[in-house]
């Protein structure tokens, strides 16, 4: 394995301590290359089910083939491993009669951050960095914050300054990590982390290649959770990116080795205050349509000038996928409609429904469809935006 500029097709060595391309600049990725047979691989995946050993309870190292390795010591703390739960009266409100939410805030920081995190955090352990970073709507904080903890590192997250969620903050704080707080939004704040750096602080934003890995392994449970055979569609909400960039990599990695057969389209759901992915796939556009001021209740999803765009419009063009963006009161309808489920989860997961729900009304998915929605975050993640929404209604 090693790391490859998504641009110029640079590579470099997979512990090389390097962020960007330091020929032109753009995003990394890891190329993975494994000749297992699948059936093999999908047994072996099986049987690390019944193992106690802790990469064999992870959800993400599980699946390790396909990750990076050579490490002598990892940082776990068994996430991953969610199940698929059936949408019920939810599914039916947007119109689907075959959903199923994928609860990715079922994992120990009650995001899909940690998925990530297990192999940033690892790889920062590798290659001996003492102090990590990242600047983030919340989440991305808490969970590095959690995992940096477990290594014995110092975490600085760097965070828009009123822009957060409580509990997401409280985490970060119960977890130990330095607060820098930035006044301007995600953007300003990822800028400000990137321009910190004295080389010695190990930067864990999703730019880095290492926690695309261990998001993409989302993807390897649910093919495993469908015996192989692949739903139809995929939804996931959009912000700076990394997530569905991890996805769309994990696909073109399962068909590419023959464990899938049928690549599932991706649908990426933004709000519509903060929708550049949205823009720029609308307008055709060579060149990312930012959004100077990013705007929406779904605070995780704040970000005017997503850094992986590019990695997202491979996804949709390899997938046939399909971006859409929904207004603060679609995200508001459709969370209160998954929390009536029983199962709940933060404004952001909720643009999933609420996309799914327009595209269904255009006619533009077959109501027996077979769809997973990703839900990114836990329903206590954000219980402000619960009680204003309540108080809002009942007056
Ligand atoms: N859902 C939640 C709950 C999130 O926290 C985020 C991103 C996303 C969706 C979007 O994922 O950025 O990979 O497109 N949160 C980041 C953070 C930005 O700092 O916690 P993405």
């Amino acid at each position: 394995m090693h790391l490859r500029c998504i641009q110029c097709s640079s590579t470099y060595a997979l512990h090389e301590p390097v962020l960007a391309c330091t020929r032109c600049q753009d995003l990394l990725e890891i190329v993975v290359q494994t000749d297992q047979d699948p059936q093999d691989l999908r047994r072996t995946w099986r049987e690390r089910r019944m193992s106690n050993d802790p990469r064999a309870r992870s959800g993400v190292w599980r699946f390790r083939e396909f990750l990076p390795g050579g490490y002598e010591q990892i940082v776990t703390m068994a996430e991953g491993n969610t199940p698929l739960v059936p949408a019920q009266r939810s599914g039916a409100w947007a119109g689907l009669r075959n959903l199923q939410y994928k609860h990715l805030g079922w994992n120990p920081t009650a995001c899909f951050k940690d998925l990530g995190m297990t192999v940033g955090v690892t790889e920062a352990k590798h290659v001996g960095a003492k102090v990590v970073a990242c600047a983030s709507t919340g989440n991305t904080a808490a969970s590095l914050a959690a995992y940096a903890a477990r290594a014995g590192m110092t975490a600085r997250v760097f965070l828009p300054a009123g822009m957060v969620s409580m509990a997401k903050v409280a985490q970060s704080i119960d977890y130990g990590a330095e607060l820098v707080e930035i006044e301007g939004n995600f953007d300003q704040a990822l800028t400000t982390m990137l321009e910190s750096g004295d080389g010695k602080v190990y930067f864990l934003n999703s730019i880095n290649p290492f926690r695309i890995e261990g998001q993409k392994t989302v993807i390897f449970e649910m093919m495993e959770q469908f015996e192989w055979q692949p739903p139809d569609y995929i939804v996931c909400p959009g912000g700076n990116l990394g997530n569905s960039s991890a996805f769309g990599k994990a696909l073109e990695e399962l068909k590419a080795h023959g464990l899938i057969q049928k690549v599932p389209r991706l649908i990426v759901v933004q709000a519509s205050g903060a929708n550049p992915l949205y823009r720029t796939w609308r307008d055709g556009s060579k060149d990312l349509q930012a959004v100077e001021h990013p705007d929406t209740v779904a605070t995780a999803i704040k970000i005017g000038n997503p850094k992986s765009w590019k990695k997202a419009l491979r996804v949709l063009r390899f997938s046939d996928g399909m971006v859409l963006d929904v207004t603060d009161e679609e995200i508001g309808d459709a969370k209160e409609m998954i929390g009536r489920d029983g199962i709940g989860c933060e404004p952001a997961s909720a643009t999933t429904l609420a996309g799914l729900k327009k595209l269904v009304a255009q006619k533009l998915i077959d109501p027996d469809a077979s769809v997973v929605a990703i839900l990114t975050g836990h329903v206590l993640k954000d219980t402000d935006f619960i009680i204003k929404r309540h108080q809002y209604v009942k007056k």
